[in-house]
């Protein structure tokens, strides 16, 4: 009754930001994803009859909230549930990234938990059901599922709100080159700043046009338009950021490091180095470009004051089980 799995994280192009189901993960918006072939999670589940609580242990983290194991038990409980068993279950879990920094450690985190635990009691499911398991504790876990380019859909409720594989991995080599900016958890987590979402005066206006933002930038991978791709990710950025901003009370998920790593990508590009940066709820920065200036973009960043890691991410495969 034990497995090991292995879960990328993933990089949102359109962006999830606010849900119509707080507590089932409903977002208000489909959004669009590449899973990462060089920044995942390995988590083993082992369901033992002679334990009596859950145990949960992180590997290489100085700090573990209380809130993030209780996120790791509800998976469990949910798969145990599933499964008609009572045993409790030993769960060790570690990422090759530093977590809560804008890099998606609850897609990938919580993504492998999910597979891990069905795979520990030999559970069988559809990729969908994975999915949506993987959504109930957290929204972008779903994401990490199928492989390659994804969407996860909204639909008309929790139980028809999953992930599916638009595009293969071999679709287009576009690479996603992260500039790590600090190893420090950040102070408002996602969960808090979805429900924030709609204290902000602009919300209606972002979530108004988000149905044409994923039409469109489906074409622009469909066809591989790179510098329409790429402006249209930026802009996306700046617009959830702005929704952060301007909520109730405000987040600024940014540090100095982003604000200068930001500024150089746009210079860079006016020199002819075509890339364009998006960021998610922390203040790494993830550089999009095309892969043949995956290297030049990776030596640039790691001289930016503040970055502390540069990571070249293909787009990769989703959850796997290893065991
Ligand atoms: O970590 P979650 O699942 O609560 O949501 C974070 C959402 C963003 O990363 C900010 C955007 C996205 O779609 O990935």
């Amino acid at each position: 009754m034990k497995a090991t799995a292995k879960s990328p994280a993933n990089i949102a192009f359109i962006k999830y930001w606010g849900k119509t189901d707080l507590k089932s993960r409903v977002p208000e918006n489909n959004s669009i994803s590449m899973c990462l072939s060089d920044l995942y999670s390995r988590c083993t589940v082992e369901f033992r009859k002679d334990l009596k609580t859950d145990e949960i242990e992180f590997k290489n983290e100085a700090v573990v909230k209380e809130k993030e194991k209780e996120r790791i038990v509800g998976v469990v409980e949910r798969v145990r549930r599933l499964g008609g068993v009572k045993w409790k279950a030993r769960v060790v879990t570690e990422n090759n990234f530093p977590k809560a920094t804008g890099i998606a450690s609850s897609a990938s985190g919580l993504s492998a938990v999910t597979v891990a635990a069905l795979g520990a009691l030999g559970m069988k499911m559809s990729e969908k059901e994975v999915s949506k398991l993987a959504r109930l504790a957290s929204g972008t876990a779903s994401r990490s599922i199928p492989d390659g380019w994804v969407e996860w859909v909204k639909g008309r409720g929790a139980d028809d709100s999953y992930s599916k594989q638009i595009f293969p991995v071999d679709w287009w080599q576009i690479t996603d080159v992260v500039g790590i900016v600090t190893h420090k958890m950040k102070k408002v987590s996602s969960t808090e700043g979805h429900a924030l979402a709609r204290t902000s005066p602009f919300y209606k206006a972002r979530i108004q046009g988000m149905k044409e933002k994923v039409r469109k930038i489906k074409e622009l991978i469909k066809r591989r338009d790179f510098s329409r791709f790429g402006r249209l990710v930026e802009a996306e950025a700046l617009n959830m950021h702005a929704i952060c901003m301007t909520s109730q009370p405000a987040i600024i998920y940014w540090n100095e490091a982003t604000i200068k790593v930001m500024k150089k990508v746009i210079s860079w590009r006016e020199e002819g180095l075509e890339s364009y940066f998006t960021i998610d709820a922390g203040p790494s920065v993830h550089v999009i470009c095309e892969e043949k200036n995956a290297k030049e973009v990776a030596k640039r960043l790691k001289k930016i004051e503040g970055v502390k890691r540069a990571v070249i991410n293909r787009p990769g495969v989703g959850a796997r089980l290893l065991t």
